[in-house]
């Protein structure tokens, strides 16, 4: 079965190609933007609160990577063009300081900044971890992304069906501007 994220990436794929404008909101080890990179997309803006994660992957990049030490949340100060695919992988980076973790209303506040910057047609995925200490996050992103109009922004829930605490997808497709 696939995970999480690689539901996420399947997502995505047909919101690639050559010139696309990608954003990484939650860099971590790069992961994702390296994802990204492999599928030869024209331009990736990857964002991360923990500096030292970003200086120690600076250099593995060409520059149409940009690493962006700053919240996603501020994404609309850094990313000026529509955007094709977004993606964040919610909650801490593993190996590192559990303590340094996404944040309920930051989060809703990015995923806001995000769905005005994605381009109509353009796909956005959320990995959420509903866990102890993702719990409030999922129920204030829920809560956020319920009450949007169908026809604005397209939303489906990839969940497991036996397991409560474990990651889930949000898997988004813009078809009208968001305001
Ligand atoms: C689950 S990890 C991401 C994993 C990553 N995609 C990878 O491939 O390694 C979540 C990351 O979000 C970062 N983060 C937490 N709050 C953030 C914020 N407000 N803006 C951007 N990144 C944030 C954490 O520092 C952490 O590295």
């Amino acid at each position: 079965m696939k995970t999480m994220v690689e539901i996420a990436h399947s997502f995505l794929s047909p919101a690639l190609h050559r010139q696309a404008v990608c954003v990484d909101a939650t860099f971590g080890q790069g992961k994702d933007t390296d994802w990204f990179v492999k599928r030869k997309v024209g331009k990736v803006y990857a964002f991360d609160i923990q500096e030292h994660l970003i200086e120690r992957r600076k250099n593995d990049f060409q520059s149409h990577v940009r690493l962006i030490a700053d919240s996603h949340a501020s994404m609309g100060r850094y990313v000026k063009e529509d955007v094709d695919a977004m993606i964040f992988n919610f909650g801490f980076c593993p190996h590192e300081d559990p303590s340094v973790t996404t944040m309920p209303s930051e989060s809703v506040k990015a995923i806001g900044a995000g769905l005005k910057r994605l381009r109509i047609k353009g796909r956005m995925a959320l990995v959420i971890y509903p866990h102890q200490f993702g719990k409030q996050e999922s129920e204030a992103i829920e809560a956020f992304l319920k009450p949007v109009d169908p026809h604005i922004v397209s939303i489906q829930k990839v969940c497991g069906l036996n397991i409560h605490t474990g990651p889930y997808a949000i898997l988004l497709e813009k078809r009208k501007e968001w305001k």
